[in-house]
């Protein structure tokens, strides 16, 4: 009895430090956020100012423009990923081509040449209903995952198609890798705030994109075997439904 009680009120306690925490963080993390994107973009405006007046530049200088462009690009995306994590989202969505958002996607966010990749879409895909940039960044979110997940190379395969259930109509986005996979213990902490297993990870990519996916009235789902790879696949609503 005296047993069961202390593990209740250590679970409650547990409870409560976890949410004060995630309340603090969310400060923090707008805060910051918010606070980083002026230097970032005063950064990028001086490469770019860089790379115009030394158009015949050596190969070596080029290859630093690329480096911190590259980078800046990186923190850019960790910074809305901060933001979308602090403040509620609200979609404005309209008609989105699933196709080309994926080519977008995929130049905003190249594959390492180790990784092969390939994009598969039917012709008659239906528009969906959704927030462009958001949906973007959930993509963008899936891609660096499944990347990261292959560092000694191997398949991405972004494919999809219209799904109807119960007489409604979706469409179905999967971001499938050939990477590490994921244990079945921590399939179960994905969607937790600052879950991680990588040396510079922050855990907080795929939370941000269920709360985006979700905001955009579409959910998010995970198979992943390891040892084998993952398959994140988005469901999306089609135009037509007026929801
Ligand atoms: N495609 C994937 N393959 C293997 N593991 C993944 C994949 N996507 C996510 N994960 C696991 O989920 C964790 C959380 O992902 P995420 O929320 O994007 O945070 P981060 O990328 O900063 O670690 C990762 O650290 C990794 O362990
Ligand atoms: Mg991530």
């Amino acid at each position: 009895m005296v047993a069961e009680r202390t593990r209740e009120l250590t679970e409650a306690q547990e409870k409560l430090v976890r949410h004060e925490k995630l309340a603090v963080l969310g400060q923090l993390a707008g805060g910051v956020g918010h606070e980083l994107r002026n230097p970032l973009g005063v950064i990028n405006a001086a490469i770019y100012y860089l790379k115009t007046v030394q158009p015949d530049a050596n190969e070596k200088i080029k290859q630093y423009h690329a480096m911190i462009e590259r980078e800046v690009h990186n923190a850019d995306k960790i910074i809305a990923d901060l933001l979308d994590f602090a403040r509620g989202v609200t979609a404005e969505c309209k008609p989105v081509a699933i196709p080309e958002l994926v080519q977008d996607v995929l130049e905003r966010f190249p594959a390492p040449a180790a990784v092969h990749v390939s994009v598969e879409f039917p012709s008659d895909l239906p528009l969906v209903f959704a927030d462009p940039r958001q949906v973007e960044q959930v993509l963008g979110n899936l891609v660096i995952n499944a990347c990261q997940a292959m560092k000694d190379g191997g398949k991405l395969t972004v494919d999809g198609g219209q799904l109807t259930v119960d007489g409604i109509s979706w469409v179905r986005i999967a971001v499938k890798d050939t990477g590490t996979g994921i244990t079945p213990e921590n399939l179960k902490k994905l969607f937790e705030p600052l879950f991680t297993t990588k040396a510079k990870g922050i855990g907080l990519g795929l939370v941000v994109s269920k709360k985006l996916i979700e905001a955009n009235g579409g959910r998010i789902e995970v198979e992943s075997e390891a040892g084998k790879g993952s398959t994140f696949t988005l469901v999306l609503p089609v135009k037509e439904d007026k929801r």
